[in-house]
């Protein structure tokens, strides 16, 4: 175990930072939603976003991380999450496909994820998209001091195996913040009551995979891409978020919560 155990509470200063690097990344995924059209390769997405980061004075976390090869993760039907762009994956109509940015600004991170539509979803990936994204919603509703780590997970449990869906267990949200991935873990299934209770200044992110079928995955022989091991649909959304005073600030929102 080298990861780090000790949950960090930040500073005001610190929090400004966050909430430039998850403006940011919440501005990158929204920059490159309207290149998701049947025909684009997942390596033209990975290649504007690092691009358009570059051009923006910010930094592509993924990029080299723990030999990762790509600035972001594209991860198309059954994969759930740390798909990496590819020249040779041309999106088609149907497909879904989860695009995951973390950006680098002023030496901390923002990381946000959500799931597309390449033209027209089936009625089930139609489901699966709106159920995921109802569950990180759900997750970060249970965000205030004083709540637990297990309240946000058996929210989103509640409700998407009432959804007909199943939760994935070997990918968990994390703390977050000149770290990549620190502590706390955030998993996406438990109960309520249970685990660490949540302190205003507590950085981590919420980023739900959301199961078609079965919840167990298998990696692929590049080491990174995470499937399905029943190749049904997965889904997935992400925000970074913040515990504050009396609630949860979501730091990677495009504009300035009003
Ligand atoms: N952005 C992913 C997350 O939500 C992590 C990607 S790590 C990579 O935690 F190396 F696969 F890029
Ligand atoms: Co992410
Ligand atoms: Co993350």
């Amino acid at each position: 175990m080298n990861k780090q155990q000790t949950i960090v509470i930040l500073s005001k200063r610190e929090l400004e930072k966050m909430r430039k690097a998850g403006r940011l990344a919440a501005k990158l995924l929204q920059h490159l939603e309207p290149m998701v059209k049947p025909g684009v390769s997942t390596l033209e997405l990975n290649n504007e976003a690092e691009r358009w980061t570059q051009a923006h004075g910010a930094k592509s976390a993924p990029l080299g991380y723990k030999g990762y090869p790509k600035s972001i993760c594209t991860s198309v039907n059954e994969v759930v999450c740390h798909g990496i762009p590819s020249a040779k994956q041309i999106l088609k109509d149907g497909d879904i496909i989860n695009i995951d940015v973390t950006l680098i600004v002023d030496g901390y991170h923002g990381d946000t994820s959500k799931t597309f539509f390449v033209g027209t979803p089936s009625p089930i990936a139609k489901k699966l998209v709106e159920v995921t994204k109802e569950c990180c919603t759900r997750g970060i509703a249970q965000v205030k001091p004083g709540a637990r780590i297990g309240d946000i997970g058996a929210a989103i449990q509640e409700y998407a195996e009432a959804q007909g869906f199943s939760v994935v267990r070997d990918f968990v949200g994390h703390g977050i913040s000149n770290v990549f991935h620190t502590a706390p873990d955030i998993p996406h299934y438990g109960t309520r009551g249970k685990g660490r209770m949540l302190r205003p200044g507590m950085v981590f992110t919420i980023e739900p995979m959301i199961n078609e079928g079965t919840w167990e995955v298998e990696i692929l022989a590049d080491g990174w891409t995470a499937v399905t091991r029943d190749r049904k649909l997965s889904a997935q959304f992400e925000h970074t978020v913040a515990v504050t005073e009396d609630g949860v600030e979501i730091l990677t929102l495009p504009e300035e919560e009003t």
